[in-house]
């Protein structure tokens, strides 16, 4: 994760985002350290990347890389604005003994990267390219299913499409093409799908464990569909960093098979 020091909206590169509107750096802040706080109680290890002045949305970690097995496909962002971010995350990873991959083709890491057991569901439309889809399967040795996004709200897969187990997601249809859509009916018959209202609150820009769901407390329909199912969801308010076009998801980049500080020789 890193802490939102210098978030605000200075420009736009997604219909959420209005640099018109002010931004309370401070709110900011609380909402993340909430959501930290949180997955400590939880019992989970967090590791923090430092925040870097300039880049507003470096607190969107998840944009950050794909870990995988402990190899790093590093980002390629598509605008400018985040350019700077793909290196910054990938020297973090090399210091601490990942292998890092270094993408040659467009992608935005965990924001259009979502693993599902052995599955990896890989977003396009809107940021990464499809050639990094396959770049990315030739990388980490998984199969890579392409999606293609066509609601701008919703431009990367992490804002239509929520994981909550090895076999079992969230998502909502209609941010996706018709053949995308078969594509998860087809390996996801009992999915829990969400209503239009959950996903205008990035409601699937959630974070489960496979038991708890934190979520934005605003997705009401949502979180009683989780319950249902026997999850356990927890709403977490994160309504400052949604100016940004994030929530919960956005500012969690998972370290699958995370390399232990412990093992990494020094130099
Ligand atoms: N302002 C950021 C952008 O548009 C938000 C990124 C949100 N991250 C995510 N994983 N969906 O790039």
């Amino acid at each position: 994760m890193c802490r939102p020091t210098y978030f605000t909206v200075s420009y736009e590169i997604n219909p959420w985002m209005h640099p018109s509107v002010p931004t309370d750096t401070a709110k900011a802040v609380a909402q993340w350290q909430e959501l930290y706080d949180t997955y400590v109680r939880l019992g989970h290890r967090i590791e923090l990347i430092d925040p870097l002045e300039g880049l507003p949305d470096m607190v969107y970690a998840a944009n950050g890389a794909l870990v995988s097995d402990g190899v790093v496909y590093t980002a390629k962002f598509t605008y400018p604005e985040r350019m700077a971010e793909g290196p910054a995350y990938a020297e973090w990873f090399a210091e601490r003994g990942y292998r890092v991959h270094t993408a040659a083709e467009t992608n935005e890491g965990e924001g259009d990267i979502l693993t599902v057991g052995d599955l990896v569901l890989a977003g396009t439309g809107f940021r990464t390219s499809t050639a990094a889809h396959k770049e990315l399967q030739e990388v980490i040795g998984k199969p890579v299913i392409s999606l293609t996004l066509v609601d701008p709200r919703f431009y990367h897969l992490d804002t239509a499409l929520m994981v909550l187990s090895d076999t079992e997601i969230a998502y909502y249809p209609a941010a996706f093409s018709d053949g995308s859509r078969r594509v998860l009916e087809r390996l996801f018959p009992d999915a829990v799908i969400a209503t239009e209202d959950d996903a205008v609150v990035l409601g699937l820009n959630g974070v489960s464990d496979g038991r708890h769901v934190i979520h934005n407390p605003r997705a009401t329909h949502l979180a009683a569909a989780l319950a249902e199912r026997g999850f356990e969801p927890i709403g977490i308010d994160t309504s400052e960093l949604l100016k940004g076009g994030g929530g919960a998801k956005c500012c969690t980049l998972e370290l699958r098979a995370a390399v232990d500080a412990a093992e990494v020789p020094s130099a």
